[in-house]
């Protein structure tokens, strides 16, 4: 998509200036061009590449299986339907755990092969030497603590974390530390609505949640499940907003009937 010189567009300078004025940030995920152009031109100001594409766009039980060439590709395509939004890419799994030569050089091909303005890692103080290298490098990052799907196998569970206070004790240190390693912002998911405030009050830098309440400075949700495509997960914190699997399943049996009985297409609809 062209640039348009008279859109303002997102910068982490702008979302900076919107925690310090109190206006909350919203963010949700996309992984395609036809999407993207929807949330961009709907006013979102930061789209988030997940790796949740492994689960809504591939149907893989987890992000684990979802690789850097094909977060590549679903970024790629999302630059080409914004305009003003904040394009943020989640390094996948297995793209930044290793050291952060690994981590810098996987970021570095996000930041050059997709266009987008950010990436995203999960975890706390096993991942600050690799924030640092990425920003050092000239890339924003974006944090993410709390319940972090990568790390599925390790933890059991989809619960909400920090419930137990030796969990938000680590929380609480891993937030400051990810702001002192230089990230721009930090994903909050699941975890109890009064740490997620405590938090985000503490902070300097903005805080997103996700099943994390009312307190953060912004909300992400996964786009999937906010417009009903998906319908079988329905945790506590989603708001759906549209039941879009229902009608299009409607809109799909209409054109079923439609091409059987003969009424599509009719004159107006062929040369
Ligand atoms: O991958 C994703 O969609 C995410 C959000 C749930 C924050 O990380």
């Amino acid at each position: 998509m062209s640039v348009n010189k008279e859109v303002k567009r997102v910068t982490t300078h702008t979302l900076q200036k919107m925690k310090a004025a109190g206006e909350k940030i919203s963010m949700l995920t996309a992984y395609d061009y036809s999407f993207a152009r929807i949330l961009d031109g709907a006013g979102v100001e930061v789209i988030l590449v997940g790796d949740s594409a492994s689960n809504v766009m591939a149907g893989h039980e987890t992000t684990l299986p979802i690789t850097l060439d094909q977060m590549i590709y679903h970024a790629s395509s999302v630059i080409r339907g914004i305009e003003r939004c904040f394009v943020v890419v989640d390094m996948p799994f297995g793209s930044y755990q290793s050291n952060s030569e690994i981590a810098l050089a996987s970021a570095v091909r996000i930041m050059k092969e997709t266009g987008a303005h950010a990436v995203k890692m999960e975890g706390g103080e096993e991942v600050t030497d690799s924030i640092k290298k990425i920003v050092s490098a000239g890339i924003p990052v974006m944090g993410h603590l709390g319940l972090i799907p990568q790390s599925i196998y390790k933890f059991g569970t989809y619960e909400v974390r920090a419930k137990e206070e030796k969990e938000a004790v680590k929380l609480r240190k891993d937030a400051l530390l990810l702001q002192d390693a230089g990230c721009f912002a930090v994903v909050l998911e699941k975890i109890p609505a009064g740490l997620a405030a405590e938090v985000s009050a503490k902070l300097a830098i903005p805080t997103i949640g996700i099943g994390a309440g009312n307190g953060c400075d912004g909300q992400v949700l996964v786009m999937h499940d906010m417009l009903g495509i998906n319908t079988e997960f329905k945790p506590r914190f989603l708001r759906q907003y549209l039941n879009i699997h229902e009608q299009a399943t409607q809109a799909v049996q209409q054109y079923i009937r439609d091409v059987k009985s003969g009424d599509f297409p009719n004159p107006q609809e062929q040369y």
